[in-house]
C-alpha cells in the first residue's frame, strides 16, 4: 500500500528537495504552501514535472490551530491518515538580541515551534489509532549550539528537540516514531541571504569547508521515512559537516 506523507513548506530549499527525494521513494505526497502562495506552489509543482498522482498541493497556514485543524481534517478526509509527517516550514528573523522585537520574536517561535503543535496533533492520534507512524522535524545546528542573531530562532529549533523527544515516548508504544533531522548550513535561499562577508567566516568554520546540499539533508529524512528508520525514534540526526558535534 502506498505511504502518504505530508510536507510543510514543501516549496521552500529543504522542503523541495524532501519532496522530490521521497516522490522518487514512492510516496504520495501532501505538500503545504502557505497563505496567499498558491501561485507560486504551482510554479513550483509545474516546474517539478510533478503529476497529481504524486504531489497534491494544500494551503495551510500552521501559524493557526483551528485552521490547520480543518484543512488536515479535510485531506484525512479525502487522501487518508498521514503515514508520514515532515514538519520543515521555517523562517528567520535575525536580529541581535538587544535590538530584536516582539514581533521578530513571535513570528519565529509562532512559525518554527508553535506549528507543531498546531500540525502534528491532529494527525498524531490517528498515526496512534492506525497503529503506527513516522514524525521527522527539521530542526538546525542552531537549535543545538546557538547562533549569534538567532535567540528567536535558536529557542524555536532547540524547542523541537525537546518536544520530538517527549512525543517520542507517547508514540512509542503505537508504533510511531519521532525524530529529529538538524541540518548545518544548507544551500538554500534561506542561508544564501545571509550577509557575504558573515556567510564566508561562517563557512570558513564548518570543518568540512562547504555547506550541505539540500539533496544531502532530504537523503538522511528518506532513510528516517523508510523501512531502515523502523528502530530509530526520539533521535536528533545531524548533517552539519562537522561545525557540531555533541
Ligand atoms: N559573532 C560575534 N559578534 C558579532 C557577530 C557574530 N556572529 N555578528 C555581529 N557581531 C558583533 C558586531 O561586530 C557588533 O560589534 P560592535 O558593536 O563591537 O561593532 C555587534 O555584534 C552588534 O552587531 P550588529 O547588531 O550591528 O550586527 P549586525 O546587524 O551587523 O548583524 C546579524 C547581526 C544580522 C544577526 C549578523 O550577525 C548575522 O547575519 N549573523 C548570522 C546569523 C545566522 O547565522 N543566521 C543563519 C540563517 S540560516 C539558518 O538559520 C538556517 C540554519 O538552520 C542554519
Amino acid at each position: 500500500m502506498q505511504k502518504l506523507a505530508l510536507i510543510t513548506g514543501a516549496k521552500g530549499g529543504i522542503g523541495s528537495a524532501i519532496t522530490k527525494q521521497l516522490v522518487k521513494d514512492g510516496i504520495k505526497i501532501i505538500a503545504t504552501y502557505s497563505k496567499g502562495q498558491r501561485e507560486t506552489a504551482q510554479a513550483w509543482f509545474d516546474e517539478a514535472g510533478f503529476t497529481s498522482t504524486q504531489v497534491i498541493l494544500f494551503e495551510m497556514d500552521i501559524t493557526d490551530s483551528q485552521h490547520c485543524r480543518e484543512q488536515l481534517f479535510a485531506i484525512t478526509e479525502q487522501y487518508g491518515v498521514i503515514d508520514i509527517l515532515i514538519n520543515n516550514a521555517g523562517i528567520t528573523r535575525d536580529c541581535a538580541f538587544k535590538k530584536m522585537s516582539a514581533e521578530q520574536w513571535h513570528q519565529v517561535i509562532n512559525t518554527n515551534l508553535n506549528s507543531l503543535f498546531n500540525v502534528t496533533q491532529p494527525l498524531f492520534a490517528a498515526m496512534c489509532e492506525k497503529g503506527g507512524g513516522r514524525i521527522i522535524n527539521i530542526s538546525s545546528v542552531n537549535g543545538l549550539k546557538g547562533q549569534f542573531g538567532q535567540t528567536n530562532y535558536s529557542a524555536a529549533k532547540a524547542g523541537m528537540i525537546g518536544f520530538s523527544k517527549a512525543l517520542a515516548l507517547e508514540g512509542a508504544r503505537s508504533g510511531v516514531t519521532v525524530n529529529v533531522v538538524a541540518p548545518g548550513y544548507t544551500a538554500t535561499p534561506m542561508v544564501q541571504a545571509i550577509r557575504q562577508e558573515v556567510l564566508d567566516n561562517i563557512v570558513e568554520s564548518i570543518p568540512l569547508k562547504r555547506l550541505a546540499t539540500p539533496e544531502e539533508i532530504a537523503t538522511a529524512v528518506s532513510y528516517l521515512a523508510g523501512e531502515g528508520g523502523a528502530y530509530i525514534t526520539g533521535e536528533t540526526l545531524s548533517l552539519n559537516g562537522g561545525l557540531y558535534m555533541h
